[in-house]
């Protein structure tokens, strides 16, 4: 069976087709980041109007690349993300299923991060832990089976993806700053500014990253007065990067001993950053599972092989769902109810 994948929760036309015996066949994504560049972070207005512009074109990109004429099945996006983004990939599903006769299935955005590995041949046995690191989430969750997730963890504040990105523009870098942050982290002594770990010692598995901005915003303050900013700029990237991959990875390797999990899956955005993949490989005993480097930000595979392993969620093209909040946790295996609240 041919799945058609469509993601649009934020600012990432995303669309793809997984083959349920060959795998990934066919994937084409258009980023809008330079349109929202201009705005220092994603204006959700335009976002929507850019995935009008490109989604169908895309779609059609990707079944000729395929060789599908149409696709068996219709796996979509429905949340959670900015709702009018979702609209466009949720409204252009249920309209094409309506056409080709194809049952559609609504996909939640963070089970398609964490199922993103699933794409590799390597891909992770169940139970493991993900630790899903993305500009809106920060989230540990056991992972039981295909649908049998419990949220073990959250930020309490700043998602970790907005710590780098609110850090990169203190620094002068673009948007998104995670990628620009770590790249000129390398240049820099990450001992070079002693910055909080915040929570990691703490019970629980909560997060926090407010503290650390902070004391990132001070140290910047201090040396852009001194005149020194320029100097000292990699330097503070690289003290940043080194606290927050800490935090990430101590905490994470907490909650995989404290749940006896021998697996650990690292998504979402931040999950592309190198010293985070390093870092966790190293320290932990059992096995580290990621998506592809291109697989951690937003992209449409991940929602075809979600879809793919949800064939028993299909259903008739019949509702436009769109939702900007939903929980992991009332999610349930394939062919139970699938709870959206
Ligand atoms: O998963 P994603 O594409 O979108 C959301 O659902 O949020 O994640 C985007 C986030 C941004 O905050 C971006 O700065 C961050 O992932 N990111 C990185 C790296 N690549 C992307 N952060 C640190 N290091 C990277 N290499
Ligand atoms: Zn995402």
């Amino acid at each position: 069976m041919n799945v058609l994948g469509i993601e649009t929760s934020c600012d990432e036309t995303g669309v793809a087709i997984f083959n349920t015996d060959a795998g990934l066949v066919a994937e084409a994504l258009h980023s809008q980041v330079d349109l929202h560049a201009l705005y220092g972070g994603v204006v959700p207005e335009i976002a929507s109007r850019d995935h009008i512009r490109c989604l169908l074109p895309l779609i059609e990109q990707v079944l000729a690349a395929a060789g599908v004429d149409r696709p068996d099945a219709i796996a979509y996006t429905a949340g959670p993300g900015l709702v009018g983004a979702l609209m466009v990939g949720s409204g252009m599903a249920n309209g094409l299923g309506l056409a080709w006769n194809c049952p559609i299935i609504a996909v939640h955005h963070m089970e398609g991060h964490l199922l993103a590995p699933m794409l590799e041949d390597d891909a992770p046995e169940y139970p493991f832990l993900a630790l899903l690191v993305s500009g809106g989430h920060t989230m540990l969750i056991a992972v039981r089976e295909l649908g049998d997730y419990t949220v073990l963890g959250t930020t309490l504040d700043d998602a970790v993806g907005e710590a780098f990105d609110k850090t990169a523009k203190l620094l002068g870098l673009g948007y998104p700053g995670g990628p620009a942050l770590a790249l000129l982290a390398e240049d820099g002594d990450d001992s070079a500014y002693v910055l909080p770990r915040p929570m990691l010692n703490q019970e629980g598995f909560d997060f926090s990253f407010s503290g650390l901005k902070t004391a990132v915003m001070l140290e910047v303050k201090k040396v852009r007065d001194a005149g020194m900013l320029d100097a000292c700029r990699a330097d503070i990237a690289a003290s940043f990067q080194r606290a927050a991959v800490d935090t990430l990875v101590g905490r994470t390797l907490r909650a995989a001993k404290a749940e006896n999990l021998q697996r650990i899956v690292v998504a979402g955005g931040v999950g592309a950053n190198v010293l985070l993949r390093r870092d966790m490989t190293a320290r932990f005993d059992g096995e580290v599972f990621y998506p592809r480097l291109e697989f951690c930000t937003d992209n449409g595979a991940m929602i075809a092989v979600a879809g793919a392993l949800r064939l028993a969620d299909a259903s008739a093209a019949t509702e436009i769902r769109a939702q900007a909040r939903w929980s992991l946790n009332t999610l349930s295996a394939p062919g139970t109810t699938l709870a959206l609240a």
